[in-house]
């Protein structure tokens, strides 16, 4: 059940010199990345020179009943990442010696589980004398799926169990356009997967339950839709799906499923579009958890073209938490200095990511 999972063939349509002009590629630097944020923990390697992306190895946390549980998960991080290491430096044939710095998602996320990899990272960061790197979670969904992606400089959609978030680059920082006020999307679709009875396993051959649930209706309840400004609200929607559930019989089942995805996924796309409007970008790039939803994908590429932007989204696999996500930041960030003493390294549940500075442009 809790299988080391790795790979590291991951094409990359660009050069990171373009993509990170200001950032010295002639370096050879290697870092290792540490990610235990909520669910997974994960371990990559990152390199300035090609594959850059040398390993992906992580080992995810599946509760049998109900949602996350904070302190089982990290116990799975700690029963799991002596495992998930080791295979993540002999897969990549790479020496710890070799490694320059250790980077460590420090937030935000989950503290029991925050605090399994900065310890982790603290340590391999003492032992073997390395440089230790923060990285924000938030901030690594997005670089990755720039870099795998070749965007430059998107508007980004960023929708996890966590996070509903419209941002992009400007001066220096990523700038929060629009955000969800109460729960996230993937929080939303597991939530009420959950309390109706359709999960856990919330993903079913790569789809979310919620999606395949949708797909034996033809048409949808009418449920509560609310987009004020440029923000989303999903509390009102998921309680008057659950009631409308309660209500139903087995047949209208389904239309509750359709009226919850199309209203939800809508309200997201819909701030998104706002957001390529009021900023111009040329490109977009859907993100996080839940973009590995082929429904959501299929209206986001929709709404891309309607604004003749370019859309893009990682593999699925990058999508989820993963560490080579935060062994790329934290590369980035490596080349432009960015570093912190183990004293320094506390974690941060709510560390947003407009108080990062990102001066990658
Ligand atoms: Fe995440």
């Amino acid at each position: 059940m809790e299988n080391v999972a790795i790979q590291n063939s991951y094409s990359i349509p660009i050069s990171p010199r373009e993509l990170y002009p200001r950032l010295d590629w002639d370096r050879d630097v290697i870092v290792l990345g540490i990610e235990s944020t909520a669910h997974t923990f994960g371990v990559g390697i990152a390199s300035t020179n090609p594959p850059y992306l040398l390993v992906d190895a992580r080992s995810t946390y599946k509760p049998e009943k109900g949602g996350i549980h904070p302190r089982e998960a990290a116990s799975h991080h700690t029963r799991r990442a002596p495992e998930v290491l080791r295979e993540a430096l002999e897969y990549s044939g790479v020496s710890i010696r070799d490694v320059d710095a250790i980077a460590v998602a420090l937030g935000p996320g989950l503290g029991p589980a925050l605090r399994v990899g900065a310890t982790i990272a603290r340590g391999l960061s003492v032992y073997f004398g390395k440089k230790l790197v923060p990285v924000n979670h938030a901030i690594a969904h997005l670089e990755i799926g720039k870099l795998v992606t070749g965007m430059k400089d998107p508007l980004i959609l960023y929708v996890s169990g966590g996070n509903t978030t419209v941002t992009a680059l400007a001066k220096n920082r990523y700038r929060v356009f629009g955000e969800t006020l109460d729960i996230a999307l993937g929080n939303l679709l597991d939530t009420f997967a959950r309390d109706v009875g359709l999960a856990p396993p919330y993903i079913v051959e790569g789809m979310h339950v919620v999606d395949r649930c949708a797909e034996d209706a033809d048409e949808p309840v009418l449920l509560p839709y609310v987009v004020k400004g440029m923000d989303v609200s999903f509390s009102g929607l998921l309680t008057a799906a659950e009631r409308a559930w309660r209500r139903a019989g087995e047949r209208d089942k389904p239309r509750i499923c359709l009226g919850l995805r199309e209203v939800a996924y809508s309200a997201t796309i819909e701030v998104a579009e706002r957001g390529i409007a009021h900023t111009k970008k040329r490109e977009t790039l859907l993100t996080g958890g839940v973009a590995a939803s082929p429904i959501l994908r299929e209206k986001f590429r929709e709404m891309a073209t309607y604004q003749r932007v370019r859309p893009g989204y990682p593999p699925a696999r990058l999508s989820g938490d993963n560490g080579a996500m935060i062994a790329w930041t934290g590369l980035l960030y490596y080349l432009l200095g960015v570093t912190i003493e183990v004293e320094d390294s506390s974690v941060r549940q709510r560390w947003r990511i407009d108080s990062v500075d990102t001066p990658w442009l």
